[in-house]
């Protein structure tokens, strides 16, 4: 067997398998030990019972006899002479004696079988004890005597000896140990084979995790786990393993799309820029013709830098070195100098441009610039999708959120609102929910996701609500008190 199991570098000692097989061997090998040797001794203690409650039974048998019909010596006899001698297994001797320790009644052979004077001895230091003895040639006795009353009342007293040949009993015990190192020895080769099996099954989906975890690249990331036939701990784990594998395709996906955004978005001002000066410099033009080349090449390198600068913000802002510059902002004012800002635009488009403040003043601890960035970028949003008449108005009020005071800002407007299945995806980089015309109107996509981000650098969140040939409205909530 090879307990090259998860991981080549690891010692053999080391391996999961291992263990796992070192356990269950150890933990079988007790079990059938302790129940071995309990079954041995709980036989070896009933087979000594019923001896014992031979001997007292034949002890109460011939006591008696003594007491009730002393003078009945035939059927002493038959008790003490001819019963043992008929029995072929488990034979047994019985002595009687006087009080003069002459023996009376002995069972035939009983002197050829046991040292008749030892045995006298031992009775009489513990008398009606049964204790175990050897026999003259090796055999196993079990004996036991006591002194007896003959006749009622008693006229003497003599005494019984009874010894019982337990040789067969111990030869089953004999046999029984020589079993139980069989099955020890069975036992100790198998146990670790069936463990190892068990290990070997029971790690198997750890493997097969550990492989396709192998096997994972930015490359390659479709593989996925089948965590059919696992137990349910490693069925969740493959399941919790393959969820973490979706989330990073999704996000490699996303990385890869935004980066071939990014060279598309890149690709068409510069593109723009060349055809522009290669149709130019084809002949000879007039210092107008160059003036309108060069006004639209500005056009598209302010374009450009735009672009740049807005992606050069968002990995600023992702990156977790980032931080914000928080200071007390008056938001009703700041939101006052945001609609100057826009207010020729709007007017440009026919669009009523307002503010609508709660009288209270509302002071946050905000980063004022990004602050500025994040309104702006959703004005500049209504502005451009809403048609003349229509009208946005700057809103600003204190309200309570889940960790304490919150600043609410809302800017909504008039305009012609996003459909519902485009909602979701107006924060994603590049989103555009009609490509074609934002691209003609110059955004690009990244005015949402740098709204976004400003807020999750300031602990807030943005929320969008629309309907279409309604208006938009999007909120942005953030703490009063950035974090102590
Ligand atoms: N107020 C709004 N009304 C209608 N559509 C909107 C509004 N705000 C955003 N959108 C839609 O959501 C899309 C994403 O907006 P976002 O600000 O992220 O990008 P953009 O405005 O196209 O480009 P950029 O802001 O980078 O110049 C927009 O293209 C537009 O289709
Ligand atoms: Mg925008």
């Amino acid at each position: 067997m090879s307990w090259n199991a998860t991981s080549s570098a690891a010692p053999w000692w080391r391996t999961l398998a291992f263990r796992l097989t070192a356990s269950y061997a150890l933990a079988g090998l007790c079990l059938v030990f302790l129940a071995t040797v309990s079954l041995y001794f709980v036989l070896r203690s009933e087979l000594e019972k019923s001896i014992d409650l031979f001997l007292a039974d034949k002890l109460h048998v011939v006591r008696t006899l003594l007491r009730e019909r002393p003078e009945d010596w035939d059927a002493l006899r038959e008790e003490i002479e001819l019963e043992s001698a008929a029995r072929r297994y488990q034979q047994f001797y019985i002595r009687l004696l006087d009080e003069r320790d002459t023996p009376l009644l002995t069972t035939p052979g009983m002197a050829d079988q046991l040292d008749l004077s030892q045995l006298a001895s031992q009775i009489q230091s513990r008398p009606d004890h049964p204790f175990s003895m050897n026999g003259t040639h090796g055999q196993s006795f079990r004996v036991t005597g006591a002194p007896a009353e003959v006749g009622s009342p008693s006229t003497r007293t003599d005494t019984i000896e009874i010894a019982i040949d337990v040789s067969q009993s111990d030869a089953l015990l004999a046999r029984y140990r020589r079993w139980f190192f069989a099955i020890l020895l069975g036992a100790f080769a198998i146990f670790p084979l069936i463990g190892y099996r068990v290990a070997r099954h029971g790690i198997r989906p750890v493997e097969e995790i550990a492989n396709t975890a192998r096997h994972i690249s930015s490359t390659n990331l479709r593989e996925r786990i089948l965590p059919e036939g696992y137990p349910f701990e490693l069925a969740s784990l493959a399941d919790t393993f393959n969820k973490m594998l979706d989330r990073l395709e999704e996000s490699f996906e996303q990385i890869s799309r935004f980066s071939a955004d990014i060279a598309h978005d890149l690709r068409t001002p510069v593109n723009n820029i060349r055809g522009e000066a290669e149709v130019a410099l084809a002949r000879a033009r007039t210092v107008d013709e160059y003036r309108d080349v060069l006004g639209s090449c500005l056009e598209e390198a302010v374009r450009l830098s735009h672009l740049i600068s807005d992606l050069l913000f968002l990995a600023h802002a992702e990156s977790p070195l980032s931080h914000v510059h928080r200071e007390q902002v008056n938001v009703a004012e700041m939101l006052d100098g945001v609609r100057e800002y826009y207010e020729a635009s709007a007017e440009d488009g026919g669009i009523s441009l307002t503010t609508a403040i709660a009288p209270e003043p509302v002071i946050a601890e905000l980063d004022r610039t990004l602050l500025q960035r994040a309104v702006g970028n959703l004005v500049s949003n209504a502005v451009a999708h809403t048609p003349a008449g229509g009208s946005i108005v700057l809103g600003t009020a204190l309200g309570t959120g889940a960790d304490g005071s919150t600043v609410r800002i809302e800017v909504s407007d008039t305009g012609e609102g996003i459909p519902p299945e485009a909602l979701p995806k107006v924060f994603d980089r590049f989103y555009r929910v009609d490509a074609s015309r934002s691209q003609a109107s110059g955004g690009s996509g990244l005015g949402l996701s740098i709204v976004q981000s400003i807020m999750l650098l300031h602990g807030g969140n943005v929320e969008i609500t629309s309907q279409v040939g309604q208006g938009t409205r999007v909120t942005l909530r953030l703490p009063v008190s950035g974090p102590r």
